[in-house]
């Protein structure tokens, strides 16, 4: 295993641990969906979280949640969700259609959709590595859907503490070819020597012309806003308690590691795009989403 202690053993589904904020994500997505002045479109959401019991009593529409916009939970914080959702698949289609990738891999995939629902160049190839119950549920929920993908998917039952090379390797992934990565709120969960080694294995299989997105955030901010009402009304409404899931040590610089690795990174604040799509969240006082930084690498080629 790469790295020591892990604040989220024990529960390894979407029922319990970091797996059910896999289904706060949904949850979120799924609201999205129905704003009218919507930024991304998942019509799979919903029925991820009306399929897990511990979600099943969640919202998935504004027009359920009775403070509507107001509530820091399903009003602003799902909009946190929906822009970075957007904005993340903005990403991966730039960088299949236009930088020609045709390898796409969800680092800690969840109930990301993307494979079903975006629209792949012929030849792509979707990997989804997360925990075997978190997949299997998916993997549920989706053929009661009868769902097709857009692109040959291939779920990859892995731990990310451990060695998960092999594992992608020996599911087709070919690192002589570009491919584009998306780590999508996942860092803040992992061990920093767990992180380190994924920042490693990325750049170790990524050829020129590969990309890779991720979002971190900054250590001062994490206990300093662990009052703030989107962790609270988080922890109040799902029961989850996102300062006791995230990993507490100091973390790696993985923006300069890329650097030193001939990358090159940009840093934004959600709020940069924000402003760009002329919707989603804006910074405030006691602000739990401060500290939250959407990186985008790319690795040039020879
Ligand atoms: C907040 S969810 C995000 C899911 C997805 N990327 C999205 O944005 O919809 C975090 C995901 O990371 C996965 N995860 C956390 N730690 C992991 C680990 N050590 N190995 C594999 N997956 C992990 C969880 O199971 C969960 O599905």
């Amino acid at each position: 295993m790469v790295g020591t202690a892990h604040r989220n053993t024990g529960v390894e589904g979407v029922e319990g641990g970091v797996g059910l904020t896999a289904l706060l994500v949904a949850a979120a997505r799924a609201i999205e969906t129905h704003r009218h002045d919507s930024l991304a479109q998942d019509v799979y959401a919903e029925h991820f979280v009306r399929a897990a019991p511990a979600s099943a009593g969640w919202p998935v529409r504004m027009q359920q949640v009775p403070d509507g916009d107001a509530s820091p939970l399903w009003g602003r914080f799902a909009r946190y969700f929906g822009l970075r959702t957007r904005v993340l698949d903005d990403f991966l289609l730039r960088s299949a259609h236009a930088e020609g990738a045709r390898q796409v891999v969800l680092l800690g995939a969840g109930l990301d959709a993307r494979a079903f629902r975006l629209d792949w160049p012929p030849g792509c190839v979707i990997f989804e590595i997360d925990r075997e119950e978190v997949l299997a549920f998916k993997h549920k929920v989706l053929g009661g859907l009868s769902a097709t993908p857009n692109a040959a998917r291939v779920p990859i039952p892995v731990d990310l503490r451990a060695d998960w090379v092999t594992a992608l390797t020996d599911a087709g992934f070919d690192a002589a070819a570009p491919s584009v990565w998306l780590a999508e709120g996942l860092l803040l969960y992992l061990p920093p020597a767990a992180e380190t080694y994924l920042i490693d294995t990325v750049d170790r299989l990524s050829t020129g012309g590969s990309a890779l997105a991720f979002e971190v955030k900054l250590d001062k901010d994490l206990l300093e806003c662990r009052d703030s009402p989107l962790y609270t009304s988080t922890k109040q409404q799902t029961g989850i308690d996102l300062i006791a899931l995230f990993d507490r040590e100091p973390r790696p610089d993985s923006v300069g590691h890329l650097a030193g690795k001939g990358w090159s990174a940009s840093v934004h604040t959600p709020f940069d795009f924000t402003r760009r799509h002329g919707r989603g969240p804006l910074p405030e006082q006691n602000d739990a989403l401060a500290g939250n930084r959407w990186v985008f690498a790319n690795k040039p080629r020879a």
